[in-house]
Order: structure tokens, then sequence, then C-alpha cells
């Protein structure tokens, strides 16, 4: 993962590195670095552990003077998170120094051809192979587009990478391949960085790179090359559309409570344009040319993953499409049989997703059509993607993703309206139906969702001593069980497994004892009797219980948590901020780093 930036420009570089590494924190966070060029010399300045370690070390004045620089926040993949191995790493000379965010798969291949060589290594990470490498073109090439493309011709994986020398201060070479960069365009000042936020409080001008382009910059002109020819490449320079203040916390206490507030608007956002009352539509303009599929895969990781078997449940009743739902780790390596008339659906909220991405390419190369649903504009699944839907959430900051996934599941039900229609299908109440409750949805949702975070603080409270969490739930509540599962493992670092409630008795009930409590979905639907009977055999056994229900379930339970009742499936978008509230409560609770939690990432741009 890790994120990068770089700055050329007119003012100190290295505020704007330091603010935009913290728009990237969210990419890694084990450990930072930055440098720059100044007086013929490379100054590199690098620390071990949070953002908040390296600021503490630029004491120096000299830390003002330069105008140029480059930066990395790191999400470790080879060798310890320690300074040793924090970017950025320099040549044997200490004339280059390189940021990087992938993989280089080869490196202990090439690592030890360059020590037979004389290079000498200071670390135990794939990056620095390249920085060697570039330095041995230079050695045989007259230019550093030159070298560079040489020395990516050695590599096998990914990167995307950012270069300064300290013969040419003010100069920025930077390529990707298989990892996200982008080029922000400013007037007298120029930037390259892993994702918009690094830079967007400076310049709304992005240029999106694609796999195989390098780019070399200054403060006042830029230059796209293809890697391999080393052709210039004409791009387009596009205006987007985010706001500053959107990327910033707005008065919460955490991006991940603030993002769970805005679920209302999310809401809002990703109805609009969508339905045109008048004629009973669902508008999808985008996939109106692309034939209903006879199957659907849906290909998805984390998060997305678990929406994508949300709408499971409502395509094949609605809209009659058969679909599966696969983790994209392992659909990439299936053998797969894939028919013409089939569509892949990759979800994605980053769309920078590296297993995702690799769905994608197998479908395409498969000959199947890819609709891509996901957040991030111009990100790698977007641009792949034969047609892409937007979610519209806007940035998600905190790694534990909430509102992306409450987008993600408007757009799969209006997707399912979409389809049901146009296959004739569709159940002759259930438009009008979805039209009315999602209409007032989000001023329900606004009213309740205080309510919901102060019923989440109590509970967290009752049970922040639990060692482990079972949350169950039958048909489209089993998805959002896991999705409750897997927010309070990553964020409370409590072990916690989604089930499905009718599957408990085939194993799983045998770990459940009073100190083992099990959150249940056990809402006011057709399968609530099945889950009743399902939570009495959790009772049997002294396990307590939390669940989630609607008035006059007569549900008796320990903790009885009653959410308003809406219409049909739409009641998963009361559950779904609910599950996340308990999550994030218990993790305030426990004292942990809600935001950023260990070991994760919210952009995996590794396999
Ligand atoms: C990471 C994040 C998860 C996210 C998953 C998929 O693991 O920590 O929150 O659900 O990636 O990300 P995507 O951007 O493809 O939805």
């Amino acid at each position: 993962m890790c994120g990068i930036i770089a700055y050329t420009g007119h003012r100190p570089a290295i505020p704007v590195i330091v603010e935009g590494l913290k728009k990237l924190e969210y990419r890694g966070y084990d450990s930072a670095g930055l440098a720059f060029a100044l007086s013929e010399q490379i100054h590199l300045y690098r620390a071990s552990g949070k953002l908040e370690a390296l600021e503490d070390r630029l004491t120096s004045p000299i830390i003002m003077q330069p105008t140029s620089g480059i930066g990395h926040t790191r999400w470790a993949t080879h060798g310890l998170p320690n300074e040793q191995n924090a970017h950025p790493h320099l040549d044997s000379s200490g004339s280059l120094a390189l940021v990087h965010n992938g993989i280089i798969e080869n490196f202990q291949e090439l690592r030890e051809e360059l020590i037979k060589e004389g290079h000498q290594f200071n670390s135990e990470t794939d990056t620095e192979v390249l920085v060697h490498l570039i330095a041995k073109g230079l050695q045989k090439m007259s230019s550093f587009p030159e070298a560079i493309s040489w020395a990516l011709s050695q590599i096998e994986g990914s990167y995307a990478f950012a270069l300064i020398s300290k013969d040419y201060p003010g100069k920025i070479w930077a390529a990707r391949q298989a990892s996200p960069l982008l080029l922000g365009v400013g007037t007298g000042e120029n930037f390259v960085a892993s994702d918009i936020p690094a830079f967007l409080q400076y310049t709304k001008d992005v240029v999106f790179l694609e796999d195989g382009e390098l780019v070399e910059m200054d403060a006042n002109s830029w230059q796209v090359y293809s890697v391999d020819s080393l052709k210039p490449v004409d791009k387009q320079v596009q205006h987007i559309a985010w706001d500053v203040q959107a990327a910033q916390k707005g008065g919460f206490k955490h991006f991940m409570l603030k993002e769970i507030f805005e679920q209302p608007r999310v809401i809002r956002d990703c109805l609009a344009g969508r339905i045109d009352r008048k004629k009973e539509q669902v508008i999808l303009t985008e996939l109106d040319d692309l034939p209903v599929p006879r199957r659907l895969h849906i290909v998805a990781c984390g998060t997305s993953y678990h929406a994508g078997l949300w709408a499971k449940y409502l395509l094949e009743k609605w809209a009659h499409i058969p679909v599966e739902v696969e983790i994209a780790s392992e659909f990439r390596y299936r053998h797969l049989v894939l028919n013409p008339d089939e569509l892949v659906l990759a979800i994605s909220q980053s769309g920078e997703t590296a297993d995702t991405l690799a769905g994608i390419r197998l479908a395409k190369e498969k000959g199947i059509k890819v609709i891509g649903l996901c957040n991030v504009v111009g990100s790698t699944v977007a641009r792949e993607s034969d047609r892409v839907i937007y979610t519209q959430a806007g940035p998600e900051i905190s790694v534990a993703s909430t509102k992306a996934m409450c987008s993600q599941l408007v757009l799969l039900y209006l997707l399912t309206l979409y389809w049901g229609q146009r296959q004739k299908v569709l159940p002759l109440d259930v438009l009008s139906k979805s039209i009315h409750t999602f209409s007032s949805l989000p001023d329900i949702l606004e009213t309740e969702l205080p309510r919901l975070r102060e019923k989440a603080a109590a509970l967290s409270q009752e049970y922040a001593a639990a060692r482990s969490f079972f949350f169950l739930g039958r048909g489209i509540n089993y998805p959002l069980a896991l999705e409750g599962a897997l927010k309070l493992k990553e964020i409370s670092y409590i072990h916690a497994e989604g089930y499905a409630a009718g599957e408990m008795k085939h194993g799983p009930i045998a770990l459940i004892d009073p100190n083992f409590p099990t959150f249940a979905l056990a809402l006011n639907d057709e399968l609530l009797p099945k889950v009743k009977s399902n939570l009495k055999e959790v009772e049997a056994r002294g396990g307590k219980i939390i669940a989630l229900t609607h008035p006059q379930t007569d549900l008796k339970v320990d903790h009885p948590w009653e959410l308003p009742l809406l219409w049909g499936p739409l009641n998963s978008f009361m559950v779904l901020p609910a599950l996340q509230l308990f999550a994030y409560e218990m993790a305030v609770y426990l004292g942990k780093d809600v935001d950023q939690p260990r070991n994760l990432a919210k952009s995996v741009t590794v396999e």
C-alpha cells in the first residue's frame, strides 16, 4: 500500500509534503520519511511509527529551505517497520532518493546481482533495488527517463514511485505500474501523489497516470512519457469536484464517526437523478446499452464483498438474475467458466484494490464485460471497467469502511430495480414502496443516528470485557452480520465471527458460554421465527445476546435493541449504522486507534 507524495514549486516543500502525508496516512502508517535536494546533497529524514515521529525530527531551520522533495508513509511488506526500512531510499553514492509503493517481486535476484557489482544496501526492502538500478542505468544512459526506463525493464511487480536527484533540485521523476499515481497540476507548482486528498488544498486539476507511464516535472512544466518507448504521451488535465471540507473531520472526534453520520447525505446523493418518479423508472443510463446478464459475477474484497453478498439476495429475488459473489483474491485464481452473456460487477470503494483489479482484468481477458461500482473518480477500477457507476459517497478517510458500503447498497438496490424492470419481473408494488421509503429514509436516519450512538455506547461498556463475539443473521441480514463482525474486529481487535444463524448448530455453537456473547440481527421479516429458534439454542447454552430488532417482535433476549421499522430490505440502512456504531463505540471505549487500526490499510494495492 503506502502513500507517496512529491512536490516541486514555489512554497516551502516540507510542510506541503507533511500535510500531504497526513492525508495519505490511511494507506499505511508504520513509518514515514521524506527527502529533498539542497546544496548538492540529498537530505533524508525518516522515523518509525506514525507521522508525528517524523515531524518531531523536522526541527532544523534547513527544513524551510527546499521548494521540492518527496515523502512516504509506509505499510510494511518487505522488512520490519523500522527507520532503516522506511522510505526514501538512496543509491550507494547518495545522489538519488526514491519513494515507492508496490512490490518488486524479483528484488532478491536483482539485489544479489547489484551487491556483486559493488552496490551497498542499507535496508531489507524490495524498494531499494529500484533506486540502485536507476543509478546503474544512469552510468550507461545520458538522461533520467532513459535510465528509469531501462531500470523498469529489469523489474517484475508493481510500483508507483517518485525520484529526486541531488544534481537536479526541483526536478521529479515518477512512474506507475499497477499502483495508483496521479499528477496534480498547479500554477508554478506540480505534485505527484498516490491519491487526490494529498494535494487537494492546492489544486483540483489532475492528470491520471496509466500503467507504463512516466512523468518528468519541475515547478513550471510536466511531461508524460511511455516507459517503454519514451515517446511523449498526450494527457488530459481533468478538473475534479471534490471539496477540501469533505476530506476534513468537521468537528467529529474521528473520521469514522463523521463518515457514519454522513450516511443520510450519502443516501440522498446516491438517489439524486436516479429515479424518474413520473415514469416510475430507475435511471442507470450507464448500463442502458448492455444486455441484462444471464448470470452476474460480483467480485470484491472486504466490506465491498459484503455489499455484493447483500445484493445477491435482492438480485435473485427481484431481478431473477443468478448471482455468484466471490472474494476477488479467490476469483482471480479459479478456473472460471464465464459465458459471453454474463457480466462481472467489480465493487471497490477505492477503485485501486489489487485483487479486484486482477479480477477485472481476468474477466476482460475472457471477453466478459465488466461494470465497476466504485467511489473514487478516475481510479483504476473506474478506468478499466467497461462501464462505471460511481457511488458518490465522497472521500472516505477512516480505514474501516462505513459510508462507502451504504452508498454501494443504495446503488446495488437501484441496480436490482433497474434490471428487474428490464426483465419485467419486478413485483408491482416494489418500485413504489422503495421510492416511498427511500424518500423518507435520510431524514429518519438523521434523527435516529444520535440515538443509535447512545445505545451503542451503553452496550459497549457492558460488553467491553468480551474477547469474542458471534454476529448472526439470516437472509439479507447474513451479509450484514458478516460486516458487523468485520467492523468489530477491524477497529476494536475483539475476535468476532459472522455466521448464518442457521449454521451455528453445525459447529460454532460449541463455543458458546456465558463469556461468549452473540450479536443477533432479529428483524421483523419472514425469517424472524427461524432466527428466534436459533437464538433459543444460544440462550440454552448460557450465551448472552444483543439483538437488533423491531417493536412487537416479542423477542426475549438480554439486550434487545429496537430500530424503527422500515419497509422490506430498506431496514438494512438502519441495521448497518447500528453495527458500525457498536464497533466504533467499543473501539473508543477500549482506547483503540479508530481511524488507523493496527496492521490495516485503506487501499490495498498489493496482492
Ligand atoms: C481494505 C480496507 C477495507 C475494504 C477493502 C476493500 O482491506 O481496509 O475497509 O473494504 O480493502 O477495499 P475497496 O476499496 O476495494 O472497497
